[in-house]
């Protein structure tokens, strides 16, 4: 086949921030698009921005990104602490933080690129929209398992971890049963409640937990021993990590210094076990999932998802259609601002269709009984 002729003679593409699955899937729809129908040269840069940073690269070639497409993580590798405008150096054995911007820039500028796609969340789009403004060709695409970034209906990744957290609660169901005890499961995510929604309800989950709606565990506990009085003698509490009781803080589990997102939660389901066995006097058990939602082989969904997002990117830049990312929306492929996906967090409405149609099967979100 003849290729098409086009501007763009080579690109750069990064993956930043949190892995998920999909990632490579769409290293391999970039490359193997630019190669085979446009003769475009795609560069990888390894660690994300680190590897921009330090020029760490490797030449994408066809070879590279064959047998990639049923793969976890990133074969680029990844990092969510390498922010070129807030580096860690080390310098007499400690730690300062200097701006390397001008050493991406020339890193960029160094291989001749036409264009730079990155592959991240709302940090790393954040990161983004200053290398834009400091004059890079850049384009996005959205990941993050959380769900919550803005101007796109999913972001890939999402899926994936839905489909984890789901067979995990399935398979706590059995033993919650087994015992009669309130099985918690912990899920990720930090601000919003995408994954605790979506499995929650897929997993038949008794209490959803959620950082959009601060629970009352007076009322979570009310509605266990309401259950148990109705002869069900097990009960399914699925948390979100950033769920917290109304008036009450976060469940910090740790602080990651250098990174431009320090919080790291967790630890809220042990919380609500000691709640729930001391107030409701029902024997509990909690799980956190933890990373395991980050990893594995994509869905389906999640492969096609991140396809069209890989192609959709490579056609941005064609079209030089900088400072935009690929998005999805109404079911189609389209362009988003990057400025608007990271002015603010897409958080679980409080009229959404899922979550009012749970609340019609009495489940509860700890707001009411
Ligand atoms: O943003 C994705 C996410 O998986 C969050 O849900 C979670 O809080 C965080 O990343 C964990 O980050 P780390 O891998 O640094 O522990």
């Amino acid at each position: 086949m003849q290729k098409a002729k086009t501007w763009v003679k080579r690109i750069g593409i990064l993956t930043a921030g949190g892995d998920c699955p999909g990632l490579n899937v769409v290293i391999r729809a970039v490359t193997k698009a630019a190669l085979h129908s446009y003769n475009i040269e795609v560069i990888g840069f390894r660690d994300g921005y680190d590897g921009l940073v330090r020029n760490n690269f490797m030449t994408l070639e066809n070879r590279d990104v064959s047998g990639i497409l049923t793969l976890g993580g990133t074969i680029l590798g990844t990092s969510n602490t390498a922010d070129p405008y807030r580096y860690a150096v080390k310098k007499d054995g400690s730690v300062v933080i200097k701006n390397m911007s001008s050493e991406a820039i020339s890193n960029y500028r160094r291989h001749n690129l036409d264009a730079l796609i990155v592959i991240g969340g709302d940090g790393t789009l954040t990161v983004a929209s200053k290398l834009i403004k400091d004059g890079l060709n850049i384009v996005g695409v959205p990941k993050t398992i959380d769900n919550d970034l803005s101007e796109t209906q999913f972001t890939f990744g999402f899926e994936s971890a839905v489909v984890t957290a789901t067979e995990a609660i399935d398979k706590l169901h059995s033993t919650a049963q087994s015992h009669h005890r309130v099985m918690i499961v912990e899920l990720m995510g930090r601000y919003a409640g995408w994954i605790a929604l979506y499995a929650g309800v897929a997993g038949g989950g008794d209490v959803i937990l959620i950082p959009e709606i601060p629970y009352d565990i007076s009322k979570v506990c009310a509605k266990l021993v309401e259950r148990h009085r109705h002869g069900k003698r097990f009960s399914i509490v699925v948390v979100a990590e950033g769920a917290r009781p109304k008036g009450g803080k976060l469940t910090v589990s740790r602080i990651v210094k250098n990174s431009p997102e320090k919080i790291r939660l967790g630890g809220v389901a042990n919380r609500l076990a000691e709640d729930i066995e001391k107030m409701a006097n029902l024997e509990t058990r909690a799980t956190i999932l933890g990373h395991v939602q980050r990893g594995g082989t994509p869905t389906p969904f999640d492969r096609n998802l991140a396809t069209l997002f890989g192609s959709k990117a490579l056609e941005l830049v064609i079209d030089k259609k900088f400072g935009f990312m690929a998005a999805l929306k109404d079911g189609h492929m389209t362009a988003a601002s990057i400025k608007k996906a990271i002015a603010k967090l897409k958080l679980v409405p409080a009229d959404h269709p899922l979550l009012l149609a749970a609340r019609d099967m009495n489940i509860s979100f700890g707001d009411v009984i």
